[in-house]
């Protein structure tokens, strides 16, 4: 499947390395503690600022007119009642001059317009309104009179690749028809003493993050500044320079406080530049904030996937042969839709085979969500590994044991490092897997099981990342830092870093990040790449503060630089631990008031890869009579490097298992397919995400450190998608472990479920 985005490549170019040669760390002081989040009494009291919560002087609001169609054509588009109304101020549509805007989701992808004339699911954009207020501009969108053509649509991806269906695009329905092999998959089943195949159909799962999609825009002169709710703000304002025709320096974009992305807030979006227009039409500032029910229909998801996997292995345990048909739609406009990975990567198998279908259908867009295509990928692969294992009479866990592979099977480049045996194993001893497996599972209608499932995750980061770190003549500090803090504790890490390399103490360092105009270069917070891109340019940047402020420290003190080191806001001599000098105290620091350190990522090593490796364990209670699959505990063990503070990455792992039970068992998109084409569950009412009461209490999280020294200079790896890979998997496997049926279709809702066992039954 292709990536529609604006993502840049690895291989793009790297920037120098840092200017001193930097030793991967050891044992660390502050680093790997369970350290509160920096922030979070702001973000716990409701003090934290979040776009959603913001509001400048003179501000207008914005409404959206969106199609109600799946496909129809813009006949005539009438504002002439609204133009009128209480409050208006600007309304915009195709025919505003300036408005014509080309647009794409990323280089390469299906081209469209702004407001493009034809619309191709039920939610594009139309026309919109800046009033006064939001119920003002609310009112004048309803008034906006559109007439469309209707046209026929399809949903189905099947469907969608026959000659007879609508085409959405110019050139058909057709993104993308990939093969690719490696040795022979027909050699391989040959060989094979057991060969199985299924079909899996995994849900159209949507983002929903906590805080919705919003951007306020102001212009000063021509320059304009949008305060944003983003994953990168550098990823933003290079989206919205392309955009509007705008030099990079005439674009700021700020992101202070962040309510979740999830993948879907890594591009602009058209109300970004929506909000921009009505901003200069007016010249007031205009916020433009999408409604819950918005958030559901066009700004992305993880699109529905049907994968058919055929596998073959040996009765010893080896496997000979996997093949794979992917289908997928990423709708009318994709940015990311299946992922063939998992089968092609995550064991050892000479001989693979992969078919990947993409299409379009008049749905909205797909994004990218949480591992694209990854966990489809493991909910067909790891519930395939399952009943391999049972077919030769082996154990699950064993059986995965016996097929890691030691270096990365599309390239045959080696890992840096691979902690999976230990993730499966030590999982499994936290777990209590063998005796778990062997205990009494049934009682009366309620009935027990476990399950296991690994995963990997693929990207290693963009290691583009400047950093700088400034030491103030009292001792305390700043971390001047690009990237977006997505709730994920990226700030409190990074402050743990500098205090790791400088003493100086958390409470005296002060963040300013995720401001195109006055911080550096970072990649996107996405792909599981922030901690591991950032850590080790923060790392650079305090080194090299640091060894300007022991430079100063020993002339001063007259000791040589290496018998001093830095801790506890204090130049303290190795040989007397309990002594030392405050840095306030320092003439050398008062005569220059700031210390400045500028840090780099260096690139990735040369001929190894580093990714992040996991494996997972469910253990649910099946209701037969009602259906309901409660999730009673589960246990992560994750390889992703060193642990940097064990509660921030602790979060990581409960949230992505979390929603690994929304994909699982509760979340889909529904679209009524016959008659209107809309999506008909756009609220948390009726698109179930997981509550308390769904996620059990008994998590354990077993970190996996293999010491990592070559992935990078602080040893880490990426968490945050690897954390969601599995989970759905290993709840689908412990269902088939208690009921001996396998529900092959996500999510398992209770109506599936009971239809499953009733098949299972012969009714
Ligand atoms: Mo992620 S899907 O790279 O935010």
């Amino acid at each position: 499947m292709k990536y529609y985005l604006d993502w840049p490549e690895p291989d793009s170019g790297h920037p120098p390395p840092p200017d001193q040669d930097i030793e991967p760390w050891g044992e660390t002081r502050v680093v790997g503690k369970p350290i509160p989040r920096i922030d979070a009494y702001e973000r716990v009291s409701g003090t934290a600022l979040y776009t959603l919560d913001m509001t400048l002087p003179d501000m207008l609001h914005a409404a959206i007119v969106r199609c109600p169609h799946a496909h129809a054509r813009v006949v005539r588009v009438d504002t002439s009642r609204a133009e009128g109304m209480p409050g208006v101020r600007a309304v915009i549509t195709a025919s505003t001059p300036g408005a014509t805007i080309p647009w794409y989701f990323g280089q390469g992808g299906p081209t469209s317009t702004l407001f493009d004339e034809r619309c191709r699911y039920a939610g594009e954009e139309v026309a919109a309104v800046a009033a006064e207020t939001w119920h003002q501009a609310w009112e004048a969108a309803r008034a906006i009179d559109v007439e469309y053509e209707v046209l026929p649509f399809v949903l189905d991806d099947e469907v969608a690749l026959t000659p007879e269906s609508p085409a959405i695009h110019e050139g058909g329905n057709v993104l993308s028809q990939d093969t690719s092999e490696r040795g022979d998959v027909e050699a391989g089943f040959a060989e094979a003493d057991v060969v199985l195949e299924c079909t899996y159909h995994t849900p159209c799962q949507l983002h929903t993050p906590m805080e919705t999609y919003v951007s306020i825009a102001r212009w000063d002169g021509n320059r304009l500044t949008v305060w944003d709710s983003n994953q990168g703000v550098f990823g933003i304002q290079a989206g919205l320079a392309r955009f509007l025709r705008l030099p990079l320096t005439s674009v700021r974009v700020i992101c202070r406080y962040m309510g979740g992305g999830f993948g879907s807030k890594l591009g602009v979006s058209k109300y970004t530049v929506i909000a921009a227009l009505l901003a200069r039409m007016t010249a007031r500032p205009v916020k433009a904030a999408l409604t819950r029910e918005e958030s559901f229909l066009c700004v992305g998801n993880r699109p529905a996937d049907t994968i058919t996997l055929k596998a073959g292995v040996k009765r010893d345990g080896t496997l000979t042969a996997l093949q794979g048909r992917f289908l997928g739609s990423g709708g009318a406009y994709p940015a990311g839709a299946n992922s063939a990975f998992l089968v092609q990567a995550l064991y050892r198998c000479p001989n693979v085979r992969i078919d990947d279908n993409s299409v379009y259908t008049n749905a909205g867009p797909g994004r990218p969500f949480r591992a694209p295509g990854f966990p489809n990928c493991a909910w067909a692969l790891e519930q395939t590994m399952d009943d391999l294992a049972e077919a030769i009479g082996m154990d699950p866990v064993e059986f995965r044991l016996k097929n890691i592979a030691t270096f990365l099977q599309i390239n045959d480049t080696p890992y840096t490092s691979i902690g999976l045996s230990e993730c499966l194993s030590e999982g499994a001893t936290t777990f209590g897997w063998a005796e778990a497996r062997g205990r009494s599972r049934e009682s009366g209608h309620l009935r027990r099981g476990i399950g296991v499932a690994a995963a990997m995750w693929a990207w290693q980061g963009d290691p583009r990342a400047t950093v700088i770190v400034k030491l103030f003549a009292d001792g305390s500090a700043n971390l001047n830092m690009g990237a977006s803090d997505l709730g994920t504790g990226t700030k409190t890490v990074m402050a743990m870093v500098v205090t790791e390399e400088l003493g100086v103490p958390l409470d005296k360092i002060q963040i300013e990040h995720a401001d195109t105009g006055t911080t550096q270069n970072a990649p996107s917070s996405g792909g599981s790449q922030t901690l591991l891109v950032m850590a080790p340019a923060v790392r650079a940047a305090a080194i090299e503060v640091k060894s300007q402020l022991l430079e100063v420290a020993a002339t001063e003190l007259e000791r040589p630089v290496e018998e001093l080191t830095l801790r506890d806001g204090k130049v303290v001599p190795v040989d007397e631990p309990d002594g030392g000098t405050d840095l306030a105290s320092l003439r050398g620091l008062r005569g220059r008031q700031v210390i400045v350190g500028v840090g780099r990522r260096h690139p990735h090593p040369e001929g190894k890869i580093a990714l992040p490796f996991a494996a997972q364990f469910a253990e649910v209670e099946v209701n037969t009579l009602t259906g309901e699959v409660r999730v009673l505990r589960l246990v992560a063990a994750h390889d992703s490097g060193r642990m940097m503070n064990q509660l921030t990455y602790e979060n990581q792992v409960f949230g992505g298992m979390t929603m690994g039970i929304g994909f699982g068992l509760t979340e889909e998109r529904i679209l009524d397919r016959r008659q209107t084409g809309v999506v008909v569950n756009a609220n948390w009412h009726d698109y179930k995400i997981p509550t308390a009461k769904d996620v059990p209490v008994d998590n354990t999280c077993v970190p996996i450190d293999p010491h990592d020294t070559e992935c990078n200079t602080t040893g880490a790896k990426g968490l945050g998608e690897p954390a969601h890979i599995p989970t759905a998997a290993a709840i689908a496997n412990a269902v088939y472990h208690a009921t001996g049926v396998r529900v092959t279709d996500a999510p398992i809702t209770r109506g599936r479920m009971l239809a499953a066992l009733a098949a299972e039954r012969g009714e």
